[in-house]
Parts: C-alpha cells; sequence; structure tokens
C-alpha cells in the first residue's frame, strides 16, 4: 500500500490547525491563532475560541490544501481530535470534519489529542527514528496537559504512568506570570525573565516529592510519578506578599528563575525515574513548554546521565497543530484500524 495521505485536524483550544501528511512526510502545516483575541482576558475564553474556529476553519483547510499541492479528493481519509480540550471547540472540528467526510466520502478518523502530540515524533520532520527505539515514553507539557506515558502500541496501547493532579505546568506559568506581572501567556516571558535571574534567592516546594507521596521502586507510592503545581503557585504568591506588605520592590527575574527552576527540577527528575523504571529507553517530549529553554536543558542533561534517548520535535510540531493529528491518522489508516462511526461526538474530558 503507498502511504496513506491525510488531513488532521485541531480545534481543542485556541489553535485552529490543519496538516496533511503523505505517511511520515509533512506535506502541509498551517496553524491560525486566536490567542491575540484571549491575551486582554489572561487566558483562553472558550467561546472565542470555538468562534474562531468558526472563521478559520476553511481558509486554513484552503491554505493547507494549496501548501500540499493537492485537493480534497487526493486525500485518502480525514482525522479530527475529539478530545480532551474544550467543549466548544472541539465540536467545531469535529463538525467541520464530518461535513467533510460527508461531502467527499472519505473515511474519518476521532482521535486523542494527547496521542496525537505523540504521533508527530513519528513524522519525519520531527527529526527522529522512532520506529527503532525499544520502548518509547512521552512527556507532554503544556497549558492543558503535564503527563508521562508509555507508549506500547501507538495505535492501541498507550499507558498513562503520571500526570498532575491540579493544575498543568503551562497553566502553573500562566498563574504565576499574573502574580509577578509579567503578561499573559506567561510561559516565553518568564523563561526569559528567569535568564536575568537567580534560581537559588529563593527555595520553592517540588510537589508530591516527599518520601509519603514517592515510596520506593518495590512500594512506590500512588504518586511517585505525579506532580502538583498549586502548592508551588502558593508560594510564589506568598514570596510576592512578602515584598508587597514591605513596600519593597518585587524581584520578579528572581522568582522567575526559582519558579522556573522549581518546575524544570520536578518534571524532569519523575520523568526521567519513570522511564528507568518502567523500561523506557526513549522520551519523546511534546506541547507547548517542549519550548522552555531550562525543561530542555535539564532532561537534555539528566536523560543523557540516564542513558535514555530523547527527542524534542521543531516547537511548531509541539504546540497544538492539525499535522500531529494527520501523523496518527495516517498510522491509523496503515494499521488497518477501522474508522470512526459518524455518530461520535467530542470528548472534551477524554484520556489516554
Ligand atoms: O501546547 P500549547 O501551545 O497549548 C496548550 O496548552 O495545549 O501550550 C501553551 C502553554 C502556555 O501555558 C504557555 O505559557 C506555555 O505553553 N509556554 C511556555 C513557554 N512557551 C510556551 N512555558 C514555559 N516556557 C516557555 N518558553
Ligand atoms: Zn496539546
Amino acid at each position: 500500500m503507498t502511504a496513506p495521505v491525510v488531513v488532521g485536524i485541531e480545534t481543542s483550544c485556541d489553535e485552529t490547525g490543519i496538516g496533511i501528511v503523505s505517511g511520515t512526510t509533512l506535506l502541509a502545516h498551517q496553524v491560525a491563532s486566536s490567542m491575540d483575541e484571549h491575551v486582554a482576558f489572561g487566558g483562553v475564553i472558550p467561546e472565542i475560541a470555538a468562534r474562531a474556529h468558526v472563521t478559520e476553519f476553511l481558509p486554513v483547510l484552503d491554505t493547507a490544501l494549496d501548501e500540499a499541492e493537492l485537493t480534497i479528493d487526493d486525500v485518502d481519509a480525514i482525522a479530527v481530535t475529539a478530545g480532551p480540550g474544550l467543549a466548544g471547540a472541539l465540536m467545531v472540528g469535529v463538525a467541520g470534519a464530518k461535513a467533510l467526510a460527508v461531502a467527499t466520502g472519505k473515511p474519518l478518523y476521532g482521535i486523542n489529542h494527547l496521542i496525537a502530540h505523540i504521533g508527530v515524533g513519528y513524522l519525519d520532520a520531527a527529526g527522529a527514528d522512532l520506529h527503532n527505539v525499544n520502548q518509547l515514553g512521552a512527556l507532554l507539557v503544556s497549558g492543558g496537559h503535564t503527563e508521562m506515558l508509555k507508549i506500547n502500541s501507538l495505535t492501541s496501547d498507550v499507558e498513562l504512568l503520571g500526570s498532575t493532579i491540579d493544575d498543568a505546568a503551562g497553566e502553573a506559568y500562566d498563574k504565576v506570570a499574573r502574580l509577578i506581572g509579567a503578561g499573559y501567556p506567561g510561559g516565553p516571558v518568564i523563561d526569559k525573565m528567569a535568564r536575568q535571574g537567580d534560581p537559588s534567592a529563593f527555595t520553592f516546594p517540588r510537589g508530591l516529592s516527599a518520601p509519603k507521596n514517592m515510596g520506593t521502586e518495590k512500594t512506590p507510592g500512588k504518586d511517585r510519578y505525579s506532580w502538583s503545581f498549586s502548592g508551588l503557585k502558593t508560594a510564589v504568591s506568598r514570596a510576592v506578599e512578602q515584598f508587597e506588605l514591605r513596600d519593597m520592590p518585587v524581584p520578579a527575574n528572581d522568582i522567575a528563575a526559582a519558579f522556573q527552576e522549581a518546575v524544570a527540577d520536578v518534571i524532569t527528575k519523575k520523568a526521567v525515574l519513570a522511564a528507568t523504571e518502567q523500561g523506557i529507553d526513549h522520551i519523546l517530549l511534546g506541547g507547548g513548554v517542549a519550548a522552555n529553554s531550562r525543561l530542555r536543558e535539564l532532561l537534555t542533561e539528566r536523560t543523557t546521565a540516564a542513558g535514555i534517548g530523547l527527542t524534542i520535535p521543531p516547537i511548531n510540531l509541539c504546540t497544538d497543530n492539525g499535522a500531529m493529528v494527520a501523523a496518527l491518522g495516517a498510522q491509523l489508516v496503515s494499521d488497518g484500524v477501522t474508522p470512526s462511526d459518524l455518530n461520535f461526538s467530542a470528548d472534551p474530558t477524554q484520556h489516554v
């Protein structure tokens, strides 16, 4: 069978992403973001995101088809994010994908957004040959998720090893940025401020790292591979308050650096621990927080020390996009997986 040509549609949050692949070759990668419309509110407003998807769906699809030099008739299958994500936003993509499938008679795959973040790693454009890895793991860190996964089979058996029990790491960045007046989205700004600050000026907590949470390898605590960022956010808030109460200038760069160190430290420590104990010999990093300079640095350092391989795809494939949906769709087609029934619904709380 020749490599399947698949169009992937992603509308789970603020990005309208359409990608087209032929097997593992990326043919088109188009993303329109409504982020500018959310900035004034300090967070993604679901209604605005959904409306933006309605406006952008067809123009982004047309641009993607133009980029791939294809028409919709040349496509073998359509894949769309079914969840998790914002309900209204997901529904626009799912409704649009169903309309396309009905109009063209092409098979449709409703897919899991988290697994699509892993699927993108198999594209040639991601820069690594994951097909030859013995046991792959994925660390997904974004504004919506912080998860460590074990990939036994990309299309049928992805195991959740650990996740955040409260805020996602990117969400913590956004909340802390608000506390220190750094604006929204917080990640890129804090990353920049942190490079001017002293990470040892404050010691912020590494959530769920106490012996009672960790247990031992033989008798693991239930949160051995879990994260929590709400205590860290509270600690930052208290530190800021201490300066404000005394009418002293808040050392924002030092707070940013110490916060960033705490996040990168606890994420990488638990990810590498999970990998080591669960027989994972290669980690794929995904999600918007993959852009973080300290996370990349520390993960590289610690995976190298543990003898674990690491793939960090180009950042425009780590953030939400349609190419990842298309990449997973192509693997589902190649594996002979039955397409979705057209009655499927968007599932905002879907997990692996
Ligand atoms: O994957 P993504 O584009 O969207 C979802 O949340 O699904 O990730 C966006 C998140 C935001 O929370 C943003 O603050 C964070 O990624 N982010 C960063 C950096 N760049 C983006 N966090 C830390 N450091 C960065 N350099
Ligand atoms: Zn995502």
